[in-house]
């Protein structure tokens, strides 16, 4: 069966950029794939100036819960914790002996998160796709639901397993080679105030951003306020009209609509009339994601529960994967007294 991985750091409340580019993919996949989703935690930490060590344990629990409540179903699914397997960070070392400084500094997230920081910027960051890329090469991935933004980092990924398989194991590849996979409309969420910016939790202002847990009177509001244009044509155009376009895409995405079925039905009605029914989309996707978070939430140990079962099975994969590629770069068994 196809094996899927994908996973989302706990660095900030999650918006409807990472609901409609990679979590209702995850979920859909659950239905006819085999499915492995992470809480990257480790990657949380690469920014120093946002890591508080309360904080990231709390959100930790709080994306499970989050994960759980759209729908990944842990009867059919892995549902874990990066750092809870040590083998993330172990085939992280040993891939940093693969990967090439000039390909990891030529990555768009690390050149844009690195941007005006001079030399604060952690090796950590630096390193952040070599530890996606055993992330998902530990699970013999053939695909990861993703976001547009994370392209570079899967191919890169795809980069660092064809190599090894190519150095280390020509005859018997250690790892599968990977692909993303988008969503039709909504693979790059825009945010509201900014259309030619991306959704984002480090976005400088709440108003553009609409996160999964608010309410529907914040949502109206922030809809009403988005950003369009004069013009007052609905069409789907993303250069010339990149407000109106990122919420036909969101209502597509929330709806399981057409973008240009939707454009032709809303044409003419007025940019009024369109938000209220993209708010009124929104707040439906997420009103029973809102109702599960909210059960799920008063009752922690279940969702712990939960985090040390998956643990356990992301482990029967993980381990014989990472001892066959350090057998194949040849570093010696070690051998119990
Ligand atoms: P993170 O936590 O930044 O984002 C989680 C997912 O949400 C998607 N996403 C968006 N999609 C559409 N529009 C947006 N505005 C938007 N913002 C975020 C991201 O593309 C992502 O799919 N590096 C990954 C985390 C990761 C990972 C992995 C993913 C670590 N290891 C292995 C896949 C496989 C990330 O950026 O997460």
């Amino acid at each position: 069966m196809t094996r899927v991985f994908s996973g989302m750091q706990p660095s900030g409340d999650p918006h409807l950029g990472n609901l409609l580019g990679a979590w209702q993919n995850w979920v859909r996949m659950q239905d006819d794939r085999d499915c492995v989703y992470c809480v990257v935690d480790l990657h949380a930490m690469t920014a120093p100036a946002e890591h508080d060590p309360a904080t990231l344990r709390e959100r930790t629990v709080q994306l499970a819960t989050g994960m759980l409540a759209v729908g990944v179903d842990p009867d059919r699914s892995v549902l874990f914790v990066q750092s809870h397997l040590a083998e993330h960070a172990e085939c992280t070392w040993l891939f940093n002996c693969v990967a090439g400084f000039g390909e990891l500094r030529k990555m768009p997230q690390f050149k844009e998160k690195s941007e005006g920081r001079g030399e604060s910027v952690s090796v950590g960051l630096f390193d952040y796709p070599v530890l996606q890329a055993a992330d998902i090469l530990l699970y013999h991935a053939d695909e990861v639901p993703v976001g547009e933004d994370q392209r570079h980092h899967i191919e890169l990924a795809r980069d660092i397993g064809q190599r090894f398989n190519h150095r280390f194991a020509p005859e018997d590849p250690v790892f599968t080679l990977p692909k993303a996979v988008h969503p039709p409309a909504a693979a790059r969420v825009m945010d509201l105030q900014d259309p030619t910016a991306k959704m984002s939790k480090s976005s400088s202002s709440e108003k553009g951003i609409i996160y999964v847990l608010d309410e529907p009177k914040r949502i109206e509001k922030k809809l009403k306020s988005a950003v369009t244009d004069s013009a007052g044509d609905i069409r789907h155009d993303r250069a010339q009209k990149p407000g109106v376009s990122n919420l036909l895409e969101i209502l597509a995405a929330a709806t399981g609509g057409d973008v240009e079925v939707l454009a032709a039905e809303y044409d003419g009605q007025g940019y009024g009339a369109f938000k209220a029914a993209v708010a009124e989309a929104v707040i439906e996707l997420l009103r029973p994601i809102q109702q599960r978070y909210a059960e799920l939430d008063a009752d922690r140990a279940e969702v712990e529960r939960i985090l040390a079962a998956g643990a356990e099975r992301a482990r029967a994969i993980a381990v014989p994967t990472l001892a066959r590629a350090k057998d194949a770069m040849g570093l010696l068994p070690a051998v119990r007294p």
